[in-house]
């Protein structure tokens, strides 16, 4: 019954925090603050008078930049770096006046600088690649709005490959659209409330696994303890008074705890300090005692016990019980013992 409720419990806990994360995971969909967008972007390459182009959801677009299709010639700046911190990097253009994207690499100041860099020369639109290393990753870049600038990011691999093609002479032009709208990249918040879930759950398993060992210890014990006491009081002896006895002339005496004369047929223990008692007054009194009530010989120590007083009536009654139960078991097996013996007879 109360691991029943304990479960109950615990899957209340776990629905809630599953449907507090739902809320939590619903509520940046409804704001466009925190919306991430990807880029379809479509170079084209042209070696010659061969074209190639190459169409992919390869980019993300900064949190400050314009959405909106843009296609133009893309220019690395001049100069060893491609970082585009300083004012006065050059870019060098075509003759015509055709739109274009400046191409700048991740690095040496924040974003907001190198597309103003750009701006300030006149491109449409910055693409901006990854630090050397990072593979094809991207991620949405925090940078200042400029109006009607497009601001995109791409992978490092892809963006020094367009880097050396152009400085190979080739010509490439990009066309960026607005791709698909995601909420995967999670804030700050939502990794460490993550965090707590997962700690939270994990939390309640130990939990239980760690009650469930107890438990099982606890029984362990409490069995043994159990094993002990019957071993204990199988040590004492027992006596049933019988007439004539000397205990039960009107000199005799009377049992200290109940105060009632011994008579015939009742059954008495005898403690290792001699004392007797009644079997039924004095096995509860030992239990919450550990002491004969005459001499104050502590029985239990003597008979190897430790026992805890706030047990002793959990104990008892359970010894009782057991005490129950072997006496029916017997019983039983002496009605078996009957059928069997029977068994022969009506069969003839
Ligand atoms: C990519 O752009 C080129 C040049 O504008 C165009 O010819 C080509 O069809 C485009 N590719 C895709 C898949 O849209
Ligand atoms: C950019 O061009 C200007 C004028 O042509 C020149 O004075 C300046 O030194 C160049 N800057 C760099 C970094 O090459
Ligand atoms: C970018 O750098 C400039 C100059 O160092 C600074 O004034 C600006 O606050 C920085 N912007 C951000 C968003 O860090
Ligand atoms: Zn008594
Ligand atoms: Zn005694």
């Amino acid at each position: 019954m109360r691991a029943l409720k304990l479960d109950a419990r615990r899957i209340n806990t776990i629905s809630w925090f599953v449907r507090f994360t739902f809320l939590l995971l619903l509520t940046p969909n409804s704001c466009s603050a925190n919306a991430v967008w990807t880029a379809y972007i479509n170079m084209t390459f042209y070696v010659g008078d061969r074209m190639l182009s190459e169409l992919g959801e390869t980019g993300i677009f900064g949190k400050g930049s314009a959405l909106k299709k843009v296609s133009g010639i893309i220019v690395p700046p001049d100069g060893k770096t491609q970082h585009v911190c300083h004012p006065n990097t050059n870019f060098s253009l075509g003759k015509g006046r055709e739109t274009w994207f400046a191409l700048i690499e991740r690095g040496g100041c924040n974003f907001t600088q190198k597309i103003q860099v750009a701006v300030d020369k006149g491109a449409s639109g910055v693409i901006i690649y990854n630090f050397a290393g990072t593979g094809n990753q991207v991620f949405p870049m925090s940078h200042q709005a400029f109006t009607d600038i497009v601001v995109v990011m791409i992978g490092n691999l892809k963006g020094s490959k367009i880097f050396r093609l152009i400085q190979k002479g080739i010509r490439v032009t990009a066309i960026i659209e607005v791709g698909r709208r995601h909420v995967i990249f999670m804030n700050h918040y939502l990794v460490s409330f993550a965090i707590v879930i997962v700690a939270t759950i994990a939390y309640f398993i130990f939990y239980q696994i760690r009650k469930n060992r107890m438990a099982r210890i606890q029984n362990r014990r409490w069995q043994e303890l159990i094993a002990d006491l019957k071993d204990a009081f199988g040590q004492l002896q027992l006596r049933v008074l019988k007439e004539g006895d000397e205990e039960i002339t009107p000199n005799g005496d009377n049992c200290v705890i109940c105060f009632e004369p011994y008579k015939a047929d009742d059954i008495v223990r005898i403690l290792t300090c001699k004392h007797f008692f009644h079997k039924d007054c004095i096995d509860p009194w030992i239990l919450s005692h550990g002491t004969c009530p005459m001499c104050k010989c502590d029985i239990l120590k003597a008979l190897g016990i430790q026992l805890d007083a706030e047990y002793a009536l959990e104990l008892l009654q359970e010894i009782m019980l057991e005490d129950l139960n072997d006496s029916e078991s017997a019983n039983d097996q002496e009605t078996n013992n009957e059928v069997l013996s029977a068994t022969p007879y009506s069969l003839e």
